[in-house]
């Protein structure tokens, strides 16, 4: 009875790839893994058979790849919406398509891929978990030559309770978490030599077990999950 299909999106690096090893571990859980790389999921999901690896790219066209790649599905019960791309560049000089990449890819990317998703969702419940960051969670310390990542990270904090609202009488249930520092590729490419006080494996565990359990008590939650930013 503890079959589930789940989807986690931006899985060849970083928090993403550990929740896919964390997930694999339940023999009964369908992983649907998703990120441009796949030769790199491959290699990293080689030999665990519960974990299927495919091409997807929030920046463009999502919600054609989404709706082919749902296609096969019969029903989803859980989508963690973990992809993200940080820009890191002082705000004058910040491109056009520095912000915009930002927006599509941690915004309109996921918007999308749930539009794709909705009605594959299972009906008996089911749970999307969008992963944003403290730099988005109103009222947290920010930080300078993050205005377009942090900006795009509280939009999709409010597109959580917009979502939530719009789909409170389903059995559909969505909640964001918003991630202190985790010591990952991405932060070591925006931030060279930070330490972070916890891993991707660790982060990813707290992932994996709201992802699992989160929607039988909320709806529509911005959850603050840092050691460090206050
Ligand atoms: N690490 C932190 O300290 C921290 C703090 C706050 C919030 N977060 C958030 O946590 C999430 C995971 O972060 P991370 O540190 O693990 O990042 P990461 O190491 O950069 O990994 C990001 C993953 O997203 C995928 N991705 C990036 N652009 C994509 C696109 N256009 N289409 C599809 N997949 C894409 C990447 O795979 P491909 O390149 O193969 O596509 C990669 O697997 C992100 O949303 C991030 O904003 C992280």
């Amino acid at each position: 009875m503890n079959k589930k299909t789940i989807v986690v999106v931006g899985t060849s690096r970083g928090i993403g790839h550990a929740i896919v090893h964390q997930l694999a571990q339940q023999s009964d859980f369908t992983i649907l893994a998703l990120s441009r790389d796949v030769e790199k999921m491959k290699q990293s999901f080689d030999g665990i058979s519960n974990v299927l690896c495919q091409h997807f790219d929030l920046s463009a066209d999502v919600a054609n790849q989404a709706k082919q790649l749902f296609e096969g599905i019969s029903s989803i019960d859980v989508i963690i919406n973990n992809a993200g791309l940080l820009v890191n560049k002082p705000f004058t000089e910040l491109s056009h398509n520095d912000i915009a990449s930002c927006y599509q890819v941690n915004v309109i990317g996921v918007m999308e891929t749930v539009q794709a998703a909705v009605s594959k969702m299972n009906p008996v419940g089911s749970h999307i978990v969008n992963i944003s960051s403290m730099g988005g969670f109103q009222g947290a310390m920010k930080f300078a030559g993050l205005s377009a990542y942090s900006t795009s990270k509280a939009a999709l904090c409010s597109f959580t309770e917009l979502f939530a609202e719009e789909y409170k009488d389903s059995t559909i249930k969505m909640n964001c978490l918003c991630l202190g520092a985790a010591q990952t590729e991405m932060l070591e490419e925006a931030f060279p030599g930070y330490i972070a006080p916890v891993s991707a494996e660790k982060m990813a565990e707290f992932i994996v077990d709201f992802a699992l359990k989160g929607n039988q008590w909320m709806n529509g939650k911005i959850l603050p999950v840092s050691l460090t930013t206050p």
